[in-house]
């Protein structure tokens, strides 16, 4: 449980507030690249951490991030148009860069007084850039801009990695928590009913992974232990977090997730030769966030029929309309099924990721923490806590700036699941899946 006013400092993100102040000393994901499909495209409006912005991409392909209101009577530049390296606001023409520069004012007289205006005519803007089909913007001071964090699915071809977005109706906290919180799959996730060979349990269990890949062990030992141990360690990108499940003999199944500052999870689920999955956390307000979900193959493309399957919903990612918003969703009680609950699935709603939803969006829009009763299987969540207030106070109380922005190549890690031995500790866990305590991410081929 939280005390109530660390309750309000985690989840609150205005630009004024602490988590605010940390969040914008990192880059983040805000837009998908294809929404600003070409040069000169219609601009989008967005919202990020409870701060209007508009974007759009200029006729030399820069994405400009700006403040959405005209300088000369607050016309929204989203009725503007985008021409020629700059967007022309729709009342009177005045027109601005991708820097938020006004360019033209074409209601001013262009006397000794013009130029002088001009300048005072800036609008803010925030820096961006594109990597792995993402627009990344840093909403925090120039001083402390850091270099954009060197996740892998960056660095491959665009051939081996999928990403979408979706919207979440509930604080970023608690569907990151989620993503942090591998001890639930026993449950939300899993088939009812004693037999697994079903076709109708198998449908839903084939909506993750580890059912996908046809592994029914994995889902057989997520489903007799409830109880995971978990095993915590910190690194310089955040915590990796191993829980460990019984297995065959005297063998254990350990799921390995990964928390990187601010917001980034990697998920526990991916076997070698498998598919990876993460996601991040972006508030848009302190009552919804947009979850970035990338998935990645460092060793070989991902099929058509993947993309088609992650497209349609599938694991990590939601099922969404052109909006982004899940099909499924909180105004429509995630299209639950009652009697499938009764027999085939445990929440009788479809999708992974759906089920995640239902279950976050539940808490509230804002979970009420001082009312919990955390046990050991929440202890991923417990760390994860401890280290983003942490350093939110830090920063606020003694300027110290968070450590893992200033180190790009620690995102640069892997997560997923595997077999050993019980005797083994995390760090050998690790070595053997991942060859590196802390799962480091190897060179691959593909990236050379
Ligand atoms: S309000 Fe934009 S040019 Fe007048
Ligand atoms: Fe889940």
């Amino acid at each position: 449980m939280l005390r109530a006013e660390d309750n309000e400092l985690l989840t609150r993100t205005g630009p004024l507030t602490g988590m605010g102040q940390l969040f914008r000393r990192f880059w983040l994901p805000v837009l998908l690249s294809e929404e600003l499909p070409q040069p000169d495209c219609p601009p989008v409006r967005l919202q990020v951490m409870g701060e209007k912005l508009l974007a759009f991409r200029d006729t030399s392909n820069r994405v400009g991030l700006i403040e959405p209101h005209c300088a000369h009577r607050g016309a929204n530049l989203f009725w503007g148009r985008n021409e020629q390296n700059g967007i022309r606001c729709a009342f009177h023409g005045w027109k601005y860069d991708f820097q938020g520069r006004c360019l033209e004012m074409p209601t001013v007289p262009k006397n000794e007084a013009y130029e002088k205006l001009r300048g005072e005519a800036r609008l803010k803007s925030y820096p961006t850039q594109e990597a792995g089909g993402y627009v990344w913007a840093y909403m925090g001071p120039a001083e402390h801009m850091p270099p954009l964090p060197e996740f892998e699915f960056m660095k491959l071809p665009r051939a081996n990695t999928f990403v979408s977005k979706k919207l979440q109706q509930c604080n970023w906290a608690q569907a990151c928590e989620g993503a942090l919180d591998t001890a639930h799959f026993s449950f939300l996730h899993m088939s009812v009913g004693e037999d697994d060979d079903d076709d109708r349990a198998m449908k839903i269990m084939n909506q993750s992974e580890a059912a996908a890949s046809g592994d029914k062990n994995r889902v057989r030992w997520m489903k007799n232990d409830g109880m995971p141990r978990f095993s915590i360690t910190e690194h310089e990108a955040g915590l990796l977090m191993g829980a460990a499940r019984t297995a065959d003999n005297d063998d254990l199944y350990w799921r390995l997730s990964q928390f990187m500052m601010p917001s980034h999870a990697l998920a526990p689920s991916t076997f070698p030769g498998e598919n990876y999955h993460g996601q991040t956390f972006v508030p848009i307000d302190d009552e919804l966030c947009w979850i970035y979900t990338y998935t990645w193959n460092p060793e070989r493309p991902l099929t058509n029929m993947e993309r088609e399957r992650f497209s349609k919903g599938h694991t990590v990612h939601a099922n969404v309309d052109k909006n982004y918003v899940p099909i499924r969703n909180r105004e429509n009680d995630y299209l639950i099924d009652r009697d499938e609950q009764k027999h085939v699935s445990f929440t009788g709603i479809t999708g992974v990721s759906e089920q995640d939803a239902c279950v976050q969006d539940s808490q509230g829009f804002i979970a009420d923490r001082t009312r919990e009763m955390l046990g050991p299987t929440d202890l991923g969540i417990v760390r994860f806590r401890r280290m983003i207030l942490e350093q939110t106070k830090a920063l606020l109380n003694k300027g110290q700036e968070p450590p893992a922005a200033g180190k790009p190549e620690s995102y640069m890690i892997r997560a997923g699941g595997t077999v050993a031995h019980s005797s083994k500790p995390l760090a050998e866990v690790m070595t053997l899946r991942f060859g590196n305590p802390i799962g480091r991410a190897q060179p691959t081929p593909a990236q050379h």
